[in-house]
């Protein structure tokens, strides 16, 4: 996907694969572990897998990311974590400006993330946004969190285009809470 060379390290980023689930999640739960992020299921890695990419650094896995779509007009950056040996050489940007550009390719108007560590996403152009301004759907994981009743992440937001009235798009409506729909 994209390779680059930092001091004497060799730095690759590709999708992932089968052989990564073990290593995605064995660095997020470790650091869910620290209370630094939320930890994820087997299942939901396995499930998601084509959802992330995965940071290498002299071709082994130094970190993971993943974007979720969530509506026709957001998608959600997740478990985005870097090996805390590499943290602070700019694998987390790398990554993230990845999942961003690959949302804009996608056509979505933004992209959004919970999150402990506002500052990273502020660096990148997200803002900090009330809870509440965010569309339920969102939310759907938490009922599986186990901070379901005292969430303390901050949910951050980054435009990536004026909102659109394309026939396609503004025609999927969004389900009103208690409307029932298909996940
Ligand atoms: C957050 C994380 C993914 C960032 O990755 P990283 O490779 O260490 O960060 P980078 O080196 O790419 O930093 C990019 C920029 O964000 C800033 N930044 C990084 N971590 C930061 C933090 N915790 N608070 C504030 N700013 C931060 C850096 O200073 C850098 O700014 P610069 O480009 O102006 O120099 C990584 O530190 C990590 O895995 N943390 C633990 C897990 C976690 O919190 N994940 C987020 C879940 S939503």
């Amino acid at each position: 996907m994209t390779t680059g060379t930092e001091a004497e390290a060799t730095i690759e980023m590709r999708s992932a694969t089968v052989l990564d689930i073990e290593p995605i999640m064995d660095l997020v739960n470790e650091l869910a572990s620290k209370g630094v992020m939320l930890p994820r299921s087997p299942a939901s890695i396995v499930e998601k897998l084509r959802d992330f990419v995965v940071v290498e650094v002299n071709g082994a896995f130094a970190g993971c990311g993943a974007l979720a779509i969530i509506w026709t007009d957001i998608a959600e950056i997740r478990s985005i974590a870097v090996d805390p040996k590499h943290q602070g050489l700019g694998l987390g940007r790398k990554m993230a400006e990845h999942l961003i550009e690959e949302a804009r390719g996608l056509g979505l108007q933004k992209v959004m993330a919970f999150t402990y560590v506002t500052g990273f996403f502020e660096k990148l152009g997200f803002g900090v946004v009330d809870h509440g301004t965010l569309p339920h759907k969102v939310f759907n994981d938490c009922l599986n969190c186990p901070k379901f009743h005292k969430c303390d992440e901050v949910a951050v937001v980054k435009v990536l285009r004026a909102p659109t009235e394309e026939p396609g798009i503004s025609s999927v409506a969004m389900p009103k809470p208690g409307q029932p729909f298909r996940i």
